[in-house]
């Protein structure tokens, strides 16, 4: 299995996005650097973030009551969907594909049904690669690849790293 960042990495340098929206952004690790090219980046989070740069807007906010107000170009979602409930996180991806420019893409980074975490909640979304294909499946599939994170330890646990799915598709009409 690929490092998951790498495949990020690869699906984000072959896109040309006008505006982006990144969900559960963090400190926009990802789409940070579009902002700075001069790429409007809307990020939202529950957390309050220090991001301080002219084309990226963040706005604080729970993605479950977030209204998605325009379409986008790219809509992001990295490393969040499983902190969901099922029926939560299909919600956000209906909402997140209705919100999407035509021909613009969705790239979802999610761990994955095959990782063997304890934290691994049944009622959260972890979903299979078919699962996110069925969701897509109006729409063409561009990657779908199962990588690695890095390996990190939690509370002077065991060093582990996590399956990850990287899902990009484009929305064809
Ligand atoms: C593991 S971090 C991932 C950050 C970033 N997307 C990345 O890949 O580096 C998860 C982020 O999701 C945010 N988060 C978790 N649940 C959320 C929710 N329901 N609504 C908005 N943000 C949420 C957390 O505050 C945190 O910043």
């Amino acid at each position: 299995m690929k490092p998951v960042k790498e495949v990020i990495h690869k699906c984000l340098r072959d896109l040309n996005p006008k505006s982006i929206l990144d969900l559960g952004c963090g400190g926009g690790k990802f789409t940070i650097n579009f902002a700075k090219r001069g790429i409007s980046v809307t990020g939202v989070d529950k957390d309050k973030q220090e991001i301080h740069e002219d084309n990226f807007n963040f706005i604080q906010e729970d993605i479950r009551d977030f209204k998605f107000p325009k379409k986008y170009n790219l809509i992001f979602t990295s490393m969040i969907l499983h902190f969901l409930k099922k029926e939560e996180a299909w919600s956000v991806i209906k909402k997140m594909k209705e919100s999407t420019s035509i021909k613009g893409y969705n790239l979802l980074v999610c761990m994955s049904n095959k990782d063997d975490s304890e934290m691994q909640n049944p009622k959260n979304f972890y979903p299979s690669i078919e699962e996110l294909h069925r969701i897509y499946l109006d729409w063409e599939i561009i990657e779908s690849e199962l990588g690695l994170s890095k390996e990190h330890q939690h509370y002077g646990g065991e060093i582990h790293s996590h399956k990850v799915i990287v899902f990009l598709a484009r929305n064809k009409d």
